[in-house]
Order: structure tokens, then C-alpha cells, then sequence
């Protein structure tokens, strides 16, 4: 396979429809491929029908259907980045928000480096929530995300709040649109660059991915393929 051909990011199929997390991560779930420089393992929670499936499928697949099919369990899909050259596979967890799925839910909290906690805008309740959820995991980054700010006209939760809110519990902030993907690639991007900040101040991190220049920014592109001849 053209490692940094055409298909540059890679998106591998789901380990299964439903309850994927029962597999092994390890294995075909991850899709074999060992070849990246980091890993780092992603998840995204918040209430039923607050739009994680949909966040997923929009930074992943760029694709968004407006069917409502809640997530039974866990999923996952996997996307590789890359930062300063280094390649930064990111495995994402979508989880499901019904209340009855929580303890196999919080059960893969373990091992987490971030968390996207997402909010409906058009939903108070969600909202409400997104105090909760701190509650099952300590000391992590995590960026807040008011999904669905396409709805402007059934918005019941304000910008300030979410912002205010965002603030108090010291968490980044976007407002995001799953449907019309604002926002989206921001999201992640951010949370990743909050984990490599966090890696540059462990003394054992490879300095090239969390302290390169200052205007390195996240691609979904692989780095050009060096020239015969060409020294640099
Ligand atoms: P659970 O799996 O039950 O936890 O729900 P979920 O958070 O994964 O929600 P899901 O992504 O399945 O989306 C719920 C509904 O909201 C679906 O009908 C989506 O099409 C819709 N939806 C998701 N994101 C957006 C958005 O940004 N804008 C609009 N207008 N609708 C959205
Ligand atoms: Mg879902």
C-alpha cells in the first residue's frame, strides 16, 4: 500500500456495527497498522442524540445523514495525522449516551488521553448534563463542543453559556455543526494539540512532534517523500 500516496489519510472500516468494543484493540479493530509515531486514544461523550455518531462520521468520512440511529455500546474508527512530520494515529471512541449503556461506557475512559464532551444546543437537558460527565473522569483535557449550531432558530443554549460554562470546569470551547461540519476538524485538532502540549512538558517526548516551529499546524497530510539526491 502507497503509504503517502493518494489515500494520506486513513480511515479504517469499523471493527464491527455495534458493541466493536469487545474486540481486541489490538488487533483487527486497529487494522494491524503498527506504522505511525504516536497513538492517541480519543473519546467522545455526552448525551443520547447530542450528535457524537454524526461528529465522528463528519471528521472521519465526511459524510452526515440526518437518521437518528443511537449507538449501542461503544464504537470506534481510527484517523492518522500528521504533526511536524510525525505521524499521529488517533483512535476515536464513540460512545453511546443512553444512561444504560454507562458502566460498559466509562469502562474505556481508561487509558484516554482527551475527550471531545459534547452538548446539543437545541437541547437544555444536555447542556445540564455536561457537568455530570467531569465526574466520571479526572484530570483530563477535554474541549467542549455545542453540537448542532446549525439550528439557530431552536438554539435554547446561548453561546456565553456554553462559553461561561466551557470556562468554569477549564475546558476549551467551540460551537460545532456535524451537518454543515463547522467546526469539526477544529475540534480534534485542538484536543490534539492539548495532548502534545502536555507531552512536551514529559522529558521523554520526542521534542520534533511537540516542539516544532511554532506555526506547525495538524495535516491529514503525509509529508512529501524525500528527493533522490536532496540532502535536507
Ligand atoms: P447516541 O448514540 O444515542 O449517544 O446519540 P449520538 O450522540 O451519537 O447522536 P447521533 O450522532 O446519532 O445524532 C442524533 C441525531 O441528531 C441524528 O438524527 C443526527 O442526524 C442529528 N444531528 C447530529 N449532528 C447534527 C448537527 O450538527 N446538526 C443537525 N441539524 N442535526 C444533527
Ligand atoms: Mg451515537
Amino acid at each position: 500500500m502507497d503509504l503517502y500516496g493518494k489515500g494520506q489519510t486513513q480511515i479504517e472500516p469499523r471493527p464491527s456495527k455495534q458493541m466493536a468494543a469487545t474486540q481486541d484493540v489490538k488487533g483487527k479493530g486497529e487494522g494491524g497498522d503498527q506504522n505511525f509515531d504516536y497513538m492517541f486514544k480519543l473519546l467522545i461523550i455526552g448525551n443520547s442524540s447530542v450528535g457524537k455518531t454524526s461528529f465522528l462520521f463528519r471528521y472521519a468520512d465526511d459524510a452526515f445523514t440526518s437518521a437518528f440511529v443511537s449507538t449501542v455500546g461503544i464504537d470506534f474508527k481510527v484517523k492518522t495525522v500528521y504533526k511536524n512530520d510525525k505521524r499521529i494515529k488517533l483512535q476515536i471512541w464513540d460512545t453511546a449516551g443512553q444512561e444504560r449503556y454507562r458502566t460498559i461506557t466509562t469502562a474505556y475512559y481508561r487509558g484516554a488521553m482527551g475527550f471531545i464532551l459534547m452538548y446539543d444546543i437545541t437541547n437544555e437537558e444536555s447542556f445540564g448534563a455536561v457537568q455530570d460527565w467531569p465526574k466520571l473522569f479526572k484530570k483530563s483535557l477535554v474541549v467542549l463542543a455545542g453540537n448542532k449550531c446549525d439550528m439557530e432558530e431552536e438554539r435554547v443554549v446561548s453561546v456565553d453559556s456554553g462559553r461561561l460554562l466551557a470556562e468554569q470546569l477549564g475546558f476549551e470551547f467551540f460551537e460545532t455543526s456535524a451537518k454543515d461540519n463547522i467546526n469539526v476538524k477544529q475540534t480534534f485538532e485542538r484536543l490534539v494539540d492539548l495532548i502534545c502540549d502536555k507531552m512536551s512538558e514529559s522529558l521523554d517526548t520526542d521534542p520534533a512532534v511537540t516542539t516544532g516551529a511554532p506555526t506547525a499546524k495538524l495535516t491529514d497530510s503525509a509529508p512529501p517523500l524525500q528527493q533522490p539526491g536532496c540532502n535536507c
